[in-house]
């Protein structure tokens, strides 16, 4: 047998487009409430205020990246549709929803903890009805034996933060989200044992995921940096108070591939590739590696740090790797190559992959190189903690939802898998596709771009009565998890 007896089967959310329940239980803002939704080629904006009160936009491109102008703060404009307010609303149905995962067989589940939601400007304030909203989830989900998987951080933070000290960039910060993760551990601590720090660190750029005003090199790092002391002083706490706890990283993980065997796409790809194995190696190993350095160095970026952040670091390492594998991508340095879209990254297409209807390159072996290659690297568990197929899902007259274009995207990433745990001896740990139900997409704001094994009725122009039905996958994927992997 590939997979393990314990091997975490289940599904992946996050808060900001699942949970809902906005303004419900003492929740504070989240800078996520102030982005729009967008769709297909309509980028995402952002409504803020100015200094001088006037309403403006700016754009969220589909790598998630956007800003405010200096100054301006986060603003909800009541004539606006913003998909995160409502989401596919958790908040309301999350016993029902529990109930279908258990359903399937789910060992675990991976959902986000919204901070403003426990701390509503972001600050010491506690806010208790949000401390029992989560207490009711982790028992809802125990009493049915799946683990509770937790993001500390998705995309997203209490918006006050971002308005008053520009987020991130301010030192100031990373006091306030060790006190949040400090509730959530002490709190928790007889309920979840997997967390994670930071979603898909590597790409983490704009106002709406860590509150920054501008996205020069000299702001992202220096916001960076600060995440990366926070995350490490969180791993250092989380094991004090349980030493049970396991506690990852989690890196979005597109791989590129030189377009041609010219020496000149080979390093473009290596450049690519390093700028995401960066984030693994400051928080696996410990360390800024020399190539950052250097590359600092040439950028002009120069980071303000306290004389124990690189001991902290160095100290604070996670217990495994978590990673979100969607697709690839390619590298070339001809300007004539044909691009395509991407998670995140902007890509150039791959004349030996298929697409999704949203640009993205389907690419199983591509899942199991980047396993080989993660592994051989840092011999840490590996935890593919996001996975999926965005499609456009038809409900049939009678209801039904044949989507076998996911089950086939599926069934070849779980065969990768496989080939990554027999062939090639990595340790995985845990397999949790993304939007196991279905959510708003983070790219696009659309609810049209569908990953769940559950249908949820809610669509773009905010209709719909968010019932829930199950899909062809939901049946086929309970099978994968009963006979742990086998039959796919
Ligand atoms: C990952 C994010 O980048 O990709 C998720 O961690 C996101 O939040 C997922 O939803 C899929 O992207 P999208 O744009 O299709 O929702």
């Amino acid at each position: 047998m590939s997979f393990k007896n314990d091997f975490l089967w289940g599904g992946a959310t996050a808060a900001n487009q699942y949970e809902g329940g906005f303004q419900s239980g003492g929740r504070g803002l989240s800078t996520m409430d102030a982005v729009t939704g967008g769709g297909h080629g309509i980028p995402r904006t952002i409504t803020y205020r100015t200094k001088e009160g006037k309403i403006g936009t700016s754009p969220v491109d589909s790598t998630m990246s956007g800003t405010v102008p200096e100054g301006a703060v986060g603003y909800i404009d009541p004539d606006v549709y913003y998909p995160s307010h409502v989401a596919t609303d958790f908040y309301n149905n999350y016993k029902e929803d529990i109930a279908l995962f258990a359903e399937m067989g789910f060992k675990c589940f991976r959902m986000s903890i919204n901070w403003s939601r426990i701390c509503p400007n972001g600050m010491y304030e506690v806010n208790e009805e949000g401390l029992s909203f989560y207490d009711d989830v982790f028992n809802e989900l125990l009493k049915y034996d799946i683990q509770p998987v937790i993001t500390l951080n998705h995309f997203d933070m209490p918006m006050y933060l971002a308005d008053h000290y520009s987020g991130w960039s301010s030192r100031e910060v990373i006091d306030y989200f060790v006190y949040f993760c400090e509730l959530v551990f002490k709190r928790y601590k007889n309920k979840v044992k997997y967390w994670m720090t930071f979603n898909e660190i590597n790409v983490l750029t704009s106002w709406t995921q860590i509150g920054i005003h501008d996205n020069s090199p000299q702001t992202v790092y220096q916001a960076l940096h600060h995440i990366f002391v926070a995350s490490a002083k969180v791993v250092l706490l989380g094991h004090k108070i349980n030493p049970e706890n396991q506690i990852g990283m989690m890196v979005a993980c597109t791989p590129s591939y030189p377009m041609t065997c010219d020496p000149n796409d080979v390093l473009e790809a290596l450049q690519f590739n390093r700028n995401r194995e960066f984030f693994m190696d400051i928080q696996v190993k410990g360390y800024y590696p020399e190539y950052k350095l250097a590359a600092l160095r040439s950028l002009g970026v120069k980071i303000e740090m306290d004389d124990r952040d690189l001991d902290l670091i160095r100290k604070g390492t996670v217990d495994y790797i978590g990673l979100s594998y969607y697709m690839s991508t390619v590298s070339s340095t001809d300007p004539n190559a044909e691009r395509t879209e991407g998670n995140q990254f902007l890509a150039y297409k791959n004349p030996y992959l298929e697409t999704s209807d949203w640009g993205w390159t389907v690419d199983p072996v591509g899942l199991r190189i980047s396993l080989v290659q993660i592994y051989d690297r840092y011999h840490l568990p590996i935890f593919i903690v996001e996975n999926g197929f965005g499609a456009a899902d038809h409900v049939e007259a009678d209801g039904s939802i044949h989507d076998d274009y996911r089950i086939k995207y599926l069934q070849e990433h779980i065969q990768a898998m496989k080939d990554a745990v027999d062939i090639d001896g990595v340790n995985l740990i845990g397999y949790t596709p993304w939007g196991c139900i279905d959510i708003v997409s983070a790219g696009t704001g659309e609810m049209k771009k569908r990953y769940g094994f559950i249908y949820v009725e809610r669509f773009d122009d905010g209709t719909g009565d968010f019932s829930r039905k199950k899909k062809k996958s939901f049946d086929w994927y309970s099978k994968v998890i009963a006979t742990n992997g086998e039959k796919l």
